[in-house]
């Protein structure tokens, strides 16, 4: 992908699934990382190509100091802060007579308030760096199919990430001026420790498992590394006339009903 080498991008959650694969894929790009989660991350994600470099800081996105400190020891790292992936997150929800507040803080504290601080943070640096070929700087953050469309017992975890869909775009809105894009990404279901957690790892899910699988239309849950190279996509210079967008990267699972009729059309096979 074209203009993510010698680049510099934080990426939060970085300790694992999504976000490891972003670091791994913008290694490889040639991209240095500055990674970051609560819990430590132990060796790189992947092999570093060129110059590109690996660090790793913890951080709880929920703490503003905390991702003040994140910012500054990758501008001390690398220089300047061109790109930032957020995709420290946690699950969480119920129907919502049976959520407890203190759930419902936790879950949006992390994938609404989290997103608004490394976001608030990461683009005020920005906001003080030259431009370099047009751009000061690009910020993917990561939502999910859960935040464009409801799910049942979504609550708590749905208005996150819809919180996280619009907000992405008035923050495109709002940097477009300085040469800094804003996108999302709205996964389906990824193979991770989250998912396996929620779901798939989960005894007695057997018909949601086979329901899920099934509304995704290719027919498969999706891989960390197939979000990743979206969010490499849309840090790149190939993108540079995208902001605001929400990418689903969902194998098909928003893309609308099918009720059996590709069946019906004999469209189904190996
Ligand atoms: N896996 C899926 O099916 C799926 C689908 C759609 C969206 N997403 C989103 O993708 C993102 C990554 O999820 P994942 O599936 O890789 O999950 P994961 O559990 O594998 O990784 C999430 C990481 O975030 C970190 N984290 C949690 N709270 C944090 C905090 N306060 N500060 C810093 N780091 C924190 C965790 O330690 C963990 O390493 C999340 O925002 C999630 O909501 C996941």
């Amino acid at each position: 992908m074209r203009g993510l080498a010698g680049k510099n991008v934080i990426v939060t959650g970085a300790a694992s699934g999504i976000g490891r694969a972003c670091a791994a894929r913008l290694l490889q790009e040639g991209a240095s990382v500055m990674g970051a989660d609560l819990t430590p991350a132990g060796d790189a994600p992947g092999e570093p190509s060129g110059a590109a470099a690996w660090a790793f800081t913890t951080v709880d996105v929920t703490d503003e100091a905390s991702v003040t400190t994140l910012v500054d020891e990758a501008t001390r790292a690398f220089g300047r802060v061109d790109g930032l992936v957020n995709a420290a997150g946690v699950a969480g929800g119920g129907a919502v007579h049976m959520v407890d507040t203190g759930e419902w803080n936790r879950v949006v504290g992390v994938n609404l308030y989290g997103t608004f601080l490394t976001a608030k943070h990461a683009i005020a640096r920005m906001m003080e760096q030259p431009r370099v070929e047009g751009e000061r700087g690009a910020v993917v953050t990561i939502a999910s199919i859960e935040g464009i469309e409801g799910t049942a017992g979504g609550s708590a975890y749905s208005a996150s990430k819809g919180g996280v869909v619009i907000l992405t775009k008035n923050m495109a809105i709002d940097y477009a001026p300085l040469g800094i894009r804003v996108n999302t990404i709205c996964p389906g279901f990824i193979d991770t420790p989250m998912s396996q957690d929620v779901i798939f790892g989960l005894p007695g899910m057997e018909r949601a498992k086979r329901e899920i699988i099934a509304e995704h239309k290719l027919g498969r849950i999706g891989q960390p590394s197939e979000i990743a190279s979206a969010a490499a996509f849309l840090l790149s210079a190939d993108a540079s006339f995208i902001t605001g967008h929400a990418l689903v990267v969902d194998g098909g699972y928003t893309a609308g009903r099918d009720h059996g009729v590709t069946e019906m059309l004999g469209l189904s096979g190996p």
